[in-house]
């Protein structure tokens, strides 16, 4: 982190209830609608970003390059489609439920000290709102914090109605491709632990800055790796500021992936830090048995993750039926036992019963010496034998308790 993290100074502007930019009656399309709604009180800070939306981008850039100083570049849109092909297919990485992510090479000639390097730029679909709000999310959180364990945010492009990003270029794509494609050559467990130690500090980060971040969209596919498997977080687009105050929790609309976000969140909207601890706790889970949080080309039985290991989890006699079968047996029994048993507690119903990231952090970094490896992988049971691990993508959407 290369300066303390502090959301803006704000007067007006918010993101679901979150103030964060500075003067938004600049950015109003009409001031008198905008006197109405502060002299509502209480409507103040309720201010969505819908006002931003009508707001021309000319200002936006405007407030970005005010508030971000010089640590993120604004980049023209026809710059970003010079360096992509046009946003070419063959230099498509991946494509999420907000657009296509392309890599991309910039020179040392692009801007001043902008060093030559390859990117990756996000093609933001934002037809409606959410990608908006998601984008300006984005760059308010990732163009302010700075972590060993954060994907570093290079710059942005807000032109017109296109919004796009520009991020360091992750050499090993997502942790998504590497658990769940079926191509891919298995992932060590040195490197499963390493990836969670990695992500787990990303977290640790987020959770104990001054002003506390919540993530709310921890799972695989938001994991990158570098050339080296350092683990970086990518996807700030639904990241939320903690509770302020004497407050717990902050309340909001269920937004995360099926699968991975917590159950209490999903049932009543409260989101807090240890939200954050049980999407970690699954994809601490993805990394022991190399099946996806949900997937509906099991059996039902073992449709959710959850629901089928956690009679597995408790001892290394059974767990061995759960690991995935791609490690060939070649993990450390102990180690495998402590994630089963920390992944258990990440999982708890109860959030309060779920460790706080930095325990998380001091127990995984605890079994990187661990070489005990196992002799074998124990016998797959006839009817749970590993499934075929197409790259499907689940979309982050608004989830219904309901459903
Ligand atoms: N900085 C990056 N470097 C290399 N590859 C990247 C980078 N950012 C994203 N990708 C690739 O693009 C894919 C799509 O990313 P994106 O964040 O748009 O979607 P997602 O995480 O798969 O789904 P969701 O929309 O639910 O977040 C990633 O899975 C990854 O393979
Ligand atoms: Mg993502």
């Amino acid at each position: 982190m290369t300066k303390p993290w502090r959301p803006f100074a704000t007067t007006c502007c918010s993101v679901e209830g979150q103030t964060v930019l500075s003067n938004l009656s600049r950015c109003r399309p009409t001031r008198g609608e905008f006197s109405k709604k502060v002299s509502e009180g209480s409507s103040f800070r309720r201010l969505s970003f819908s006002d931003l939306s009508s707001c021309p981008s000319i200002r936006i850039n405007e407030e970005f390059s005010h508030a971000m100083g010089s640590g993120l570049y604004a980049f023209q849109l026809s710059e970003l489609r010079a360096i992509t092909q046009n946003f070419s297919s063959n230099f498509l990485l991946g494509e999420g439920g907000f657009g296509t992510v392309h890599k991309g090479y910039i020179d040392d000639k692009m801007r001043n000290g902008l060093k030559a390097q390859a990117v990756a730029v996000k093609l933001l679909d934002i037809e409606g709102l959410q990608g908006h709000r998601e984008w300006l999310a984005e760059v308010i959180f990732l163009g302010q914090l700075r972590h060993q364990h954060l994907v570093k945010l290079i710059g942005y492009c807000c032109e017109e109605e296109e919004r796009l990003l520009v991020y360091e270029f992750m050499p090993r794509g997502s942790l998504e491709n590497h658990l769940f494609r079926r191509i891919s050559t298995s992932l060590p467990w040195a490197t499963r632990l390493k990836i969670a130690t990695g992500a787990a500090k990303g977290l640790a980060f987020l959770h104990e800055a001054e002003t506390p971040v919540i993530y709310r969209d921890f799972k695989a596919s938001n994991v990158l790796l570098d050339s080296d498997f350092t683990a970086k977080l990518s996807d700030f687009g639904l990241a939320k500021m903690g509770p302020e105050g004497e407050d717990t929790h902050v309340t909001t609309r269920v937004m995360g992936t099926h699968g991975y976000a917590a159950p209490e969140y999903v049932m009543t909207g409260h989101l807090t830090t240890k939200s954050d601890v049980y999407s970690f706790g699954i994809v601490l889970l993805e990394l022991l048995t190399g099946r996806r949080s949900m997937d509906k080309t099991k059996p039902k039985n073992q449709q959710n993750l959850v629901d089928w290991t956690k009679p597995y989890l408790t001892s290394s006699r059974k767990l061995r039926f759960i690991m995935d079968p791609k490690l060939g047996g070649q993990y450390s029994v102990k180690g495998a036992k402590e994630v089963a048993a920390l992944a258990l507690r990440c999982v708890s119903s109860n959030p309060k019963d779920r460790p706080r990231m930095s325990a998380v952090v001091e127990t995984l970094e605890g079994l990187r010496h661990l070489r005990d490896m196992a002799i074998s992988s124990g016998v797959w049971p006839a009817n749970q034998k590993p499934g075929r691990n197409g790259v499907n993508a689940r979309p982050r959407r608004e989830i219904k308790a309901s459903t």
